[in-house]
């Protein structure tokens, strides 16, 4: 899961997906990023801490790092949050493979669409809980999609 600063959006996107596998019982490794470094080593925005709280997911404990090209041979999915996100990590890719891998997380809930979930960071609270929704309708398609097959 990328998106900019890896505080707001891909935390509650990792945090959502992970909770859904836990309770499904999948062996499935998850984890989020960030294009930028600026974030990196802190606690995700407690904006968005406190949404997800609200609604049963904890991301309290994930620390911000940024993307390194060692994620196109770790991760089988990688899902960018923007059209920004997701042309910056194509950027880094190496090889046809490398891009092969990268998607934005809404064309799982919205196929085709290229939507992109908004940016929360400079806006108000209404901002996280439509990211929260966003992002549940999305890893709930992710499993749907490509983890139960
Ligand atoms: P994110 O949100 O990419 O969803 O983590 C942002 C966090 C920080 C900034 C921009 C977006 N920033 O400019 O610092």
């Amino acid at each position: 899961m990328v998106c900019l600063g890896n505080i707001c959006r891909s935390p509650l996107a990792d945090g959502l997906l992970k909770s859904k596998v836990e309770e499904l019982g999948l062996d499935v490794k998850v984890d989020s990023a960030g294009t930028s470094n600026y974030h990196v080593g802190h606690s995700p925005d407690a904006r968005m801490r406190a949404t997800a709280r609200e609604r049963g997911i904890s991301i309290d404990e994930l620390e911000a790092r940024q993307f390194i090209v060692q994620d196109f041979d770790d991760f089988e999915l990688i899902y960018a949050m923007d059209q920004s996100n997701f042309q910056n990590i194509i950027a880094l890719a190496r090889t046809p493979e490398d891009k092969a891998k990268v998607h934005l997380i809404l064309n799982e809930s919205h196929p085709n669409k290229n939507l992109e979930v908004p940016d929360p960071y400079f806006g108000g609270d209404q901002g996280f809980i439509e990211v929260y929704e966003l992002l549940d309708e999305a890893t709930d398609a992710i499993i749907k999609n490509r983890l139960m097959q």
